[in-house]
């Protein structure tokens, strides 16, 4: 995706994913993060800095962060919009352009306090969540990775294809990502939890389901569209029934009775 679709993506999802975010969650790892001044936070996939701006005020203690992304348009739109945040409490953003396709990078891990990564685990390998955990051990970091797809979705009112499409969907999120091989996709909860466990923390979860209403229109545009895009370019032969699920789906946004639920999981991982 381009950075500025990507960027229109991610600004257009955010409210959604803070909503959902487990605040649960959030505080019991913030419960068992150091009392260090600052508190030091790697946030892998940074985007546009949609995690720093949920974390930052419920931190609520000096914080020094590192954002990490291959994309750099993304990361100066996260440090430009992170001075707002700074108002409210005392934070040093640093970023860095790199690719994360093998975490191959010990040095952003140092003397991190708290490894964070929202929205990014279903794209990862399940090798590349065995070396996170593994640096996170290392310097002793806790782990938070909020909003894990986990291919439970739900539309209302129904259409016929709705499963067809949910399973090729699916199926193309174990696809190779970039992130160090194929895809944990909607397994990427299940498989951050045992290789943290593997290593030696303690594992906490939370659902965080993004529950779209009617009027959350575009949201509920652009994810319909993903969907029927990826299950298109699994089952070609599929296109025009695909076509037409896409066609009815449409109608009910437009009409203002479409009621999408998508499944997420929150990680958190603590050492005892
Ligand atoms: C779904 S977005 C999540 C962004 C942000 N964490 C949020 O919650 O809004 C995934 C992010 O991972 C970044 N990304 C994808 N592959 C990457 C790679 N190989 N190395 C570094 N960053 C990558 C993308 O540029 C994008 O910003």
């Amino acid at each position: 995706m381009a950075a500025e679709s990507l960027s229109g993506w991610l600004s257009l999802r955010e409210a959604a994913d803070s909503a959902a975010r487990s605040s649960d969650l959030t505080r019991a790892v913030i419960g068992h993060l150091p009392r260090a001044s600052p508190i030091r936070i790697l946030d892998l996939g940074a985007g546009t800095g949609s995690n720093l701006r949920y974390l930052s005020p419920r931190l609520a203690a000096p914080q020094q962060w590192l954002l990490v992304d291959h994309d750099p348009r993304l990361l100066e739109e996260a440090k430009r919009r992170a001075a707002t945040a700074a108002d409210a409490v005392p934070l040093e953003v640093d970023t860095r352009t790199m690719n994360l396709v093998t975490l191959d990078h010990p040095e952003i891990f140092s003397d991190r306090h708290l490894v964070t990564a929202s929205a990014l685990l279903d794209l990862v390998s399940p090798r590349w969540l065995d070396t996170a955990a593994a640096r996170c051990r290392d310097v002793g970091a806790a782990a938070l990775f909020p909003l894990n797809y986990n291919g439970r979705s739900h539309c209302t009112p129904a259409e016929p294809e709705d499963e067809e499409v949910r399973a090729l969907m699916n199926r193309h999120q174990h696809s190779d990502k970039g992130l160090g091989g194929v895809a944990a996709g909607p397994d990427a909860s299940d498989c951050a939890e045992r290789c943290f466990v593997a290593a030696g923390f303690h594992v906490r979860r939370e659902t965080s389901d993004w529950v779209l209403e009617p009027d959350q229109r575009e949201l509920q545009v652009q994810l319909i569209q993903g969907w029927a895009h990826a299950a298109v370019e699994l089952a070609p032969e599929r296109r025009t029934a695909i076509a037409d699920w896409l066609a009815r789906r449409l109608a009910h946004v437009t009409a203002g009775r479409s009621h999408i639920v998508v499944g997420h999981d929150d990680v958190a991982a603590w050492l005892p």
